[in-house]
């Protein structure tokens, strides 16, 4: 069999079921979700803001090029629309968490960026302690931008690096100096922003051991937090521009790995702790901590310490998560615009999940965040009788291959088998194709 063809890429388990598995989901549905949140609960906000000024072309995310700030300003005029519309539906208030994510936030002007985070303190009562979070395109940060960060409780930031190679800078089409970089830090810093993470990618085009050994190096010099280091996913059939990168340029499997390797090592010899797939954090800080806690999550934005068990998405594309299930948005802005303007929530998909999908998330979310998984206390837990007969031979035989070891009921990861945890994921995913060979599974992981 060729496995290439049947399945090009493992899932990333940012949610269980993943979003493949989404289906049509009524706004009555959606209504019905918000209404039932306990009022004693606090819930997480995440705000997508699809706009950039440049198109990366190793872009993975829902993003569109905007020419002139016009268009950007109508998206604002909807979203704060939004936000007041799921408040009517809401039954609490309460909000523990903020997330704008992109896209770019830092492509709203300051005043924008105040306007939205005016509605949202409009419409819900952010608690003090709350995390107010931005991404943020150091390309088209201000000083300005970052001094209205600071005045609406802005208090974590994360950076997008890549890498700071010009020759890898130029073949993605995201040429930024270090100046600039420099200046955010001190512009956020100088503001009282100093919870700060850098996500840099491995396996991109032209990269080498040695370039990523300086970008890792250069990056730690400004001791962030936290560092991200994903993995190039290079899906141009899914998005275009990433035919903009020549294949031939990016290293193969074996490279990337050996890639991942020295960057972890450089980053524990700097005094990070590794969090699970793909982050790292230094010992004090709250994701360590959680890890520590075992109250470490993972949402559609990665590794978080955010504990709410609901999550409202606003904003075009953006996918809410509840105890019943998930929501998404459109992703089509003429659909979008079309609903704000009717006074309609704009959601189209989504899943409701069943007991099982509730079992199978959380020991999926086990082995993501904490490396092992017990699936008969978990399933008992659920009050499931599930005997895992099914996922019995994968789990064998990664044994015997060394990438998991069993002791008593637990089942944890081996230091060969943490470069395979999405591969070992899979076998309890009751939605991916189960005749894949579960070290065919093992070998699509590593090429991305
Ligand atoms: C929304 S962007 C961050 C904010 C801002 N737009 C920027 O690029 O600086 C989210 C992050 O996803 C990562 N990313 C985007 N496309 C990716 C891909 N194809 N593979 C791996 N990581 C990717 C990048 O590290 C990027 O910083
Ligand atoms: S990587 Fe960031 S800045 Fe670049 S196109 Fe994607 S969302 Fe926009």
């Amino acid at each position: 069999m060729n496995i290439q063809t049947k399945i090009k890429r493992l899932p990333r388990y940012t949610s269980y079921p993943t979003a493949l598995e989404f289906k049509e989901l009524s706004a009555d549905k959606y209504i019905s979700w918000l209404a039932s949140l306990n009022s004693n609960e606090p819930v997480s906000l995440y705000i997508h803001i699809p706009h950039c000024s440049k198109l990366c072309w190793f872009c993975g995310c829902f993003m569109k090029v905007a020419n002139k700030y016009d268009i950007v300003a109508k998206y604002v005029d909807a979203l704060i629309q939004e936000i007041g519309l799921v408040a009517q539906h809401c039954s609490t208030q309460e909000v523990s968490h903020v997330h704008f994510g992109g896209g770019s936030p830092t492509i709203l002007t300051p005043e924008d960026f105040e306007k939205i985070m005016n509605a949202i303190r409009a419409n819900f009562a952010i608690n003090d302690d709350a995390e107010i979070a931005v991404e943020i395109d150091p390309r088209t940060l201000s000083e300005e931008k970052v001094k209205a960060y600071a005045r609406s409780g802005v208090n974590r930031v994360s950076i997008g690096i890549q890498d700071f190679d010009t020759k890898i800078q130029k073949a993605i089409n995201r040429i930024q100096s270090e100046e600039i970089i420099r200046d955010s830090i001190d512009w956020l810093n100088n503001h009282g922003i100093k919870r700060i993470n850098f996500d840099l990618i491995y396996g991109l085009p032209h990269q080498t051991l040695s370039s990523i050994k300086d970008t890792i190096s250069q990056a730690a010099r400004y001791k962030p937090d936290r560092i991200s280091l994903f993995g190039y996913a290079h899906v141009p059939w899914v998005k275009k521009h990433m035919q903009m990168i020549s294949t031939e340029d990016l290293p193969n499997a074996k490279s990337r790995l050996v890639m991942f390797k020295l960057a972890s090592a450089i980053l524990l010899s700097e005094g990070y702790k590794a969090i699970g797939l793909d982050h790292f954090a230094l010992p004090n800080d709250e994701l360590s901590n959680a890890k520590n806690k075992g109250t470490l999550k993972r949402n559609f934005q990665g590794y978080t310490t955010d504990n709410a068990t609901s999550l409202i998405g606003l904003g075009i594309s953006s996918i809410g998560s509840f105890i019943e299930g998930f929501a998404k948005n459109t992703s089509s802005f003429s659909n979008y615009y079309s609903k704000i303007s009717a006074g309609e929530l704009p959601i189209e998909h989504g899943l409701e999940v069943s007991a099982t999908d509730l079992m199978r998330r959380e020991i999926i979310s086990d082995l993501m965040c904490f490396s092992k998984f017990n699936p008969r206390s978990v399933a008992m837990r659920y009050g499931l009788s599930e005997n895992f007969s099914r996922e019995q031979p994968a789990l064998t035989k990664l044994i015997a291959e060394g990438i998991l070891k069993k002791n008593k009921d637990t089942y944890s990861l081996t230091k060969k088998g943490s470069h395979y945890r999405r591969a070992v994921a899979t076998i309890f995913d009751e939605y991916f194709p189960q005749d894949i060979d579960i070290v065919d599974r093992c070998i699509l992981e590593s090429a991305g």
